[in-house]
C-alpha cells in the first residue's frame, strides 16, 4: 500500500524543507513537490514537523539485573517507545559465563521476536569478557550483525572487567569491526565507599550518589579512552553524567581519538537532590552513574551543542517503585539500578533542547536519531529521511503542550521520574517501515511486527560519523 505524506515540514540532521514523501513497500521512494498520489493513502501533515523516527541506542528490556528483572518487556517497552517517537532501539543482550554468546543471543530473540512493535537490534552486554567470549565474538558479529558490545568498569563482582580484559576487548573489536561501549565508573573505589557507608549505618538512597563520586566516572572515562587509543580502537562512552567525564571525552576528540559519548535525559533534567526525597522516594532516582549536582546539566547541554557528546540514550531500565525498588528499603546498595525514560527521551530533548534554545532543530534530529544510526551501523536505512531509507517517520506537533505523568504514560512502571514536567511538542502519528504504529496518539501496531536489525560493522561504508563539528569550548 502506497502512502503520501503531504503539507508537512521535513527535518533531518542537515535540512529543513517542505515537500511530499512517497512511501511504498516499507521505503521512502520519492521526496519532492506535488508528487503523484494516485492510489496512495494521503497523510496530511499540515502544521507538523516530519522527523525521522528516533533511534534509541541504549535500552534494557526484560533484563535480569541486580537480583531481579526489569519491568518493561519488549512489548510494553517498544509500545511506549513508539508513543514517544522512537522507531528503533538497540537493546542490551546479557551474556553470562554459563552460556555461549550464541545462546545468549537466542535467549534475547525469544524475548523480542514475537513482542516488539518497532525495529530492534542487540548489543552484547558482557559480564565476563574471557578468551572464549572474545574468540566467539567475530562469529556473532557476522551471523547476527551485532556490531557493538558493552564492557563494565563498575559493578564489582558482577560485571566489572579489569584493564587487561578491556584492552583485549578493544583489540578484538578493532580487528572485527565492533564498537566497544564502556560503562565508566571506578568499581573498586565505589565498592570501598559503599562498604564504608553501610558500616557507618548509612542506608538511605542519597548514599547511592555519595558513594559514586564524579571523579570515579572521570577516572574510568580517562582510562577507557587511553586503553582504546593504545589499541587504536574505537570507544563509545555510555551514559555520561558529569563535567569530569565530558571534559575527558572532549579532550580526546580534540586529539583525534575515536571516542564518542552518550548522555541520557535523566542527567540533563534531574539532579542529585532528587535522591534526597523523603519516604524512600529517592529510590525512584537510583541508577548508575548517579544523578549529579545540578550545574553539570549545563555542561552536558553544552557538550551536545558542541558535538562533544553525540547521542541520547534512554538507558531504559524500569523497576516499579512499589515493587522491585523496595528491595533496597534498608540498604541503598540493594536498590535495583535503573529508571524509565524510553517514552520521554524524544519529547524532552525537543522541549528542553530546541524550545529552550539549547540546541538547534537539526541538532535535535542528529542527537535523537541520526548519530546513533551512524555509530551503530544502521545509517542510512535508519536515522534520516531520504530516498531508499526505511519509512520510519514521526509526525510531530511542535506546539502541543502536555504534562508528563505515570497516569498517562505507557511504560509498565508505576512512577515517572519526570512526573509533572511540562513539555511542548508531541508525536501525533508514528510510522515504522510505512505502517502506522501510532495513529492520532493511539497505538494501532501489532505485537511482533518489529523487525530484527542486523547491523553493519563499525564505520563500514565510510559513513561520515560526525555531522556536527567538534570544538573545545
Ligand atoms: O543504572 C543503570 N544504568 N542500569 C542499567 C545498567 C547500566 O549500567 O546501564
Ligand atoms: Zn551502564
Ligand atoms: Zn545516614
Ligand atoms: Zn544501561
Amino acid at each position: 500500500m502506497k502512502k503520501i505524506i503531504t503539507n508537512g515540514t521535513i527535518v533531518t540532521a542537515t535540512d529543513k524543507f517542505e515537500a511530499d514523501i512517497l512511501i511504498e513497500d516499507e521505503k521512502i521512494v520519492q521526496i519532492g513537490y506535488d508528487l503523484n498520489s494516485d492510489g496512495a493513502e494521503v497523510i496530511d501533515a499540515t502544521g507538523m514537523y516530519v522527523f525521522p523516527g528516533g533511534v534509541d541506542p541504549h535500552t534494557h528490556l526484560d533484563m535480569p539485573f541486580n537480583n531481579t528483572v526489569t519491568d518493561d518487556d519488549f512489548e510494553t517497552g517498544t509500545i511506549a517507545a513508539a508513543y514517544g517517537g522512537t522507531t528503533s532501539i538497540v537493546d542490551f543482550c546479557l551474556s553470562t559465563p554459563d552460556k555461549t554468546l550464541k545462546e545468549a543471543v537466542q535467549t534475547w530473540h525469544e524475548k523480542a521476536d514475537d513482542k516488539a512493535v518497532i525495529d530492534y537490534g542487540f548489543h552484547l552486554m558482557i559480564n565476563d569478557a574471557n578468551d572464549a567470549v572474545l574468540e566467539e565474538l567475530p562469529q556473532i558479529i557476522d551471523s547476527e550483525g551485532i556490531t557493538s558490545l558493552k564492557i563494565f568498569l563498575a559493578y564489582k563482582k558482577e560485571f566489572q572487567a579489569d584493564d587487561k580484559t578491556l584492552f583485549k576487548t578493544f583489540v578484538t573489536a578493532k580487528e572485527s569491526g565492533a564498537l566497544v561501549m564502556v560503562h565508566c565508573e571506578n568499581g573498586d573505589v565505589i565498592d570501598y565507599l559503599v562498604t564504608k557507608a553501610l558500616a557507618e549505618g548509612h542506608t538511605e538512597p542519597i548514599y547511592h550518589a555519595l558513594t559514586r563520586p564524579p571523579q570515579a566516572e572521570g577516572e574510568a572515562t580517562g582510562r577507557a579512552i587511553e586503553l582504546a587509543a593504545m589499541a587504536d580502537s574505537q570507544l563509545y562512552v555510555v551514559h555520561v553524567t558529569c563535567a569530569e567525564a565530558a571534559n575527558k571525552i572532549a579532550e580526546a576528540r580534540a586529539k583525534g581519538y575515536k571516542v564518542w559519548g552518550e548522555t541520557c535525559p535523566q542527567y540533563l533534567l534531574l539532579d542529585q537532590t532528587d535522591l534526597e526525597k523523603p519516604d524512600f522516594e529517592g529510590a525512584k532516582y537510583v541508577w548508575s552513574p548517579p544523578l549529579r549536582e545540578k550545574w553539570n546539566q549545563d555542561v552536558l547541554w553544552n557538550a551536545l551543542k558542541a558535538g562533544q557528546l553525540q547521542t541520547l540514550g534512554s538507558d531504559q531500565c524500569s523497576f516499579n517503585f512499589n515493587g522491585k525498588k523496595q528491595l533496597g528499603r534498608n540498604d541503598f546498595s540493594k536498590i535495583p539500578n535503573g529508571g524509565p525514560f524510553i517514552e520521554d527521551r524524544f519529547s524532552v530533548l525537543y522541549s528542553e533542547g530546541v524550545k529552550k534554545g539549547r540546541i538547534t532543530l537539526n541538532q535535535f534530529v542528529d542527537i535523537v536519531s541520526t548519530q546513533a544510526a551512524k555509530l551503530f551501523g544502521l545509517f542510512p536505512q535508519k536515522g534520516t529521511i531520504a530516498v531508499g531509507s526505511d519509512a520510519d517517520i514521526v509526525l510531530f506537533d511542535p506546539n502541543k503542550e502536555r504534562v508528563i505523568s505515570a497516569e498517562t504514560h505507557h511504560m509498565n512502571v508505576d512512577y515517572s521520574a519526570l512526573e509533572g514536567m511540562k513539555v511542548v511538542g508531541e508525536p501525533i502519528s508514528v510510522l515504522v517501515r510505512g505502517e502506522y504504529v501510532i495513529k492520532d496518539k493511539q497505538f494501532v501496531g501489532k505485537q511482533g511486527s518489529g523487525k530484527y536489525l542486523k547491523r553493519k560493522k563499525f564505520n563500514q561504508g565510510e559513513v561520515e560519523i560526525d555531522t556536527v563539528p567538534t570544538t573545545l569550548s
